[in-house]
């Protein structure tokens, strides 16, 4: 469950993770120190760890495709049919202690004979049907000192020509940009802050182990009402921080989908690839 009272800075999906003695020992904490509950709002739930538990929660939160619609920059077509979810590991039972949150799975399916793309004047063949989803709702960082959490479980795929990615956009034009995760088919992750087109801060990050879960939080806060931090974290450690020009205020399309080939080079594979996240959490505190 996640702790309605929660104190600037503990991540919320570490917050989620906690033992039951630690917040037990949180409680006397909040009765002692009136000054520490007037100086921690608590993080308002944009979207909740259950959207992806069934398809009431998912739609409540999530919609299909692009905000845009079926195509981007790559060599995949979306289509509702390549997205799926899967329930909590043990969402029945007498325990109120969820050990986890329902599973969103996209896939990508080599197909023939798909229309070509448009991007940027450019067609670009189409060698997939794939999995996307945005949230309902655009993500903004308020001004001032507001602060957006996402945090997350992926099982991303590194091969070649798969491009799976968790990211935001401007909804008014192109950038702002904050890839809060990105795979380019290289082995490692990817973090992403653009400005502008030139102006990139792009790390990539060495991914062991693809086939197991890991998490990613990145925590975006206002610094002076123009310009948002952006604090990437890979397993729970600090990977990298980033700064986002006149990113503050600017409302966000946040999105999840597994492209194919483009960035990733190609040939991509010839079977059928799939990303998976869990345990996705958005969050908003506004001081
Ligand atoms: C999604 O796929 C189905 C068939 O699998 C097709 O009928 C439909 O037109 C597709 N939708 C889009 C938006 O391409
Ligand atoms: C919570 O769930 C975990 C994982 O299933 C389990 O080990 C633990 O005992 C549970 N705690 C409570 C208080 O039910
Ligand atoms: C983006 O803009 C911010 C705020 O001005 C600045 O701190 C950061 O260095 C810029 N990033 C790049 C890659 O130029």
């Amino acid at each position: 469950m996640v702790p309605t009272q929660k104190w600037r800075g503990v991540p919320a999906i570490a917050a989620f993770f906690l033992s039951g003695a630690t917040l037990v020992k949180a409680t006397p904490l909040d009765q002692h120190g009136a000054a520490l509950s007037v100086a921690t709002p608590t993080p308002i739930v944009l979207i909740p760890l259950t959207s992806f538990d069934s398809q009431t929660d998912f739609d409540k939160y999530w919609d299909y495709n692009y905000p845009w619609g079926t195509d981007h920059n790559g060599a995949a077509r979306m289509n509702r049919s390549q997205v799926s979810l899967s329930p909590p590991p043990s969402s029945s039972g007498t325990s109120s202690n969820s050990s986890g949150s329902g599973t969103l799975t996209l896939t990508a399916t080599r197909v023939a004979g798909q229309p070509a793309a448009t991007h940027a004047n450019q067609a670009i063949a189409i060698h997939y049907l794939s999995g996307t989803v945005h949230a309902r709702h655009n993500v903004v960082v308020k001004s001032p000192g507001g602060i957006v959490e996402v945090a997350g479980e992926y099982k991303a795929p590194v091969a070649r020509g798969t491009w799976p990615a968790s990211w935001l956009t401007w909804a008014g034009g192109w950038p702002p940009e904050v890839d809060l995760a990105e795979w380019k088919g290289s082995g490692k992750i990817s973090f992403n802050t653009f400005n502008t087109s030139s102006a990139v801060a792009a790390l990539d990050v060495a991914y062991p182990d693809p086939e197991r879960w890991h998490s990613v939080r990145v925590v975006m806060e206002d610094e002076n009402g123009r310009d948002v931090a952006a604090r990437f974290f890979l397993d729970g450690r600090l990977a990298t921080t980033q700064y986002g020009k006149g990113f503050t205020g600017k409302e966000m399309y946040l999105i999840l989908d597994l492209q194919m080939e483009g960035s990733s080079g190609s040939p991509g594979p010839q079977g059928e690839t799939t990303f998976r996240i869990r345990n996705f959490q958005v969050t908003s505190t506004i001081p």
